[in-house]
């Protein structure tokens, strides 16, 4: 049996975290390292690509229940700049599998108001896949509701030194001084500009690693990870994560409550 704590719900062994959580403290970025789908896959004696095709079924999950719990933002990481060391037919199958998935959700996604948006250099992807992002983002770019961010080809240190490459041309050409380089405009050079940062990062799959993920923008992110494969990622973990987030004592370096 859990503990209750002091001025939060009780939480017991018959949990119902739709009911514990407190909907006027939601995170308002929830991004997540979708993790483990080779293993699940492995554990079932299937190639690792079915475990990737079984973990769209577990994005389909959360977005729906982002939308329902009413998350303002939403990311995922679907395909980092270093995946492309991964054996051809695998990348390809993850690449088709993108095609795919916004092919068929693409007007589940608009009915529901959100809004895709690609984080990442999306140029380098095949043309088909370029296709569909084009369309998703361009249908989609009106509406009000969730922010669903997609990282794809999607680095932190690149998307970091672009950023610093954009700031020197701008010092460069006399546009700003160096002393007028803050955080809100730095913040503005990158692919999240006008997000707000994560204020929960959920891993999934047991490691305890960044793996080059929004490293400026989780300076302050509450990190939680589970043991689960992300295809068992389901919406009730997704309510514990949120849960424990709101258990959380968020001191930005200061000293708190
Ligand atoms: C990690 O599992 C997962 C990925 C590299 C990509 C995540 C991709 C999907 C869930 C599907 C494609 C996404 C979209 C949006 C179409 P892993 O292969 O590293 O697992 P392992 O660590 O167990 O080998």
């Amino acid at each position: 049996m859990l503990e209750a704590r002091e001025g939060n719900k009780v939480a017991t062994n018959n949990l119902n975290y739709a009911d514990m959580i407190e909907h006027e403290r939601l995170p308002r970025h929830i991004a997540i390292i979708m993790d483990g789908n080779g293993r699940w896959a492995r554990k079932r004696l299937m190639p690792r690509t079915m475990g990737h095709r079984a973990g769209i079924n577990s994005i389909r999950r959360v977005v729906e229940a982002c939308v329902d719990i009413g998350i303002p933002v939403l990311t995922v990481f679907a395909f980092s700049t270093e995946n492309w060391k991964r054996p051809l037919d695998e990348v390809d199958y993850l690449m088709k599998l993108l095609v795919e998935f916004l092919h068929k959700e693409l007007k589940a996604l608009d009915e529901n108001n959100i809004r895709i948006s690609i984080l990442g250099n999306y140029e380098l992807l095949p043309d088909k896949c370029k296709i569909e992002i084009a369309e998703a983002v361009q249908i989609t770019q009106d509406n009000s509701g969730m922010s669903f961010n997609i990282a794809l080809n999607y680095g932190s240190r690149s998307e970091i030194l672009e950023a610093v490459r954009c700031l020197a041309k701008e010092i460069a050409k006399g546009e700003i001084s160096a002393e007028d380089i803050t955080e809100e405009h730095f913040s503005s050079l990158l692919y999240t500009k006008g997000l707000p940062d994560p204020d929960l990062l959920i891993r999934t799959a047991g490691e305890m690693r960044l793996s080059n993920f929004l490293l400026w923008q989780i300076a302050y992110t509450e990190l939680w990870v589970t043991d689960l494969m992300w295809p068992d990622f389901s919406r009730e973990e997704l309510l514990k994560a949120i849960w424990e987030f709101q258990q959380r004592d968020r001191r930005f370096g200061g000293l708190g409550r």
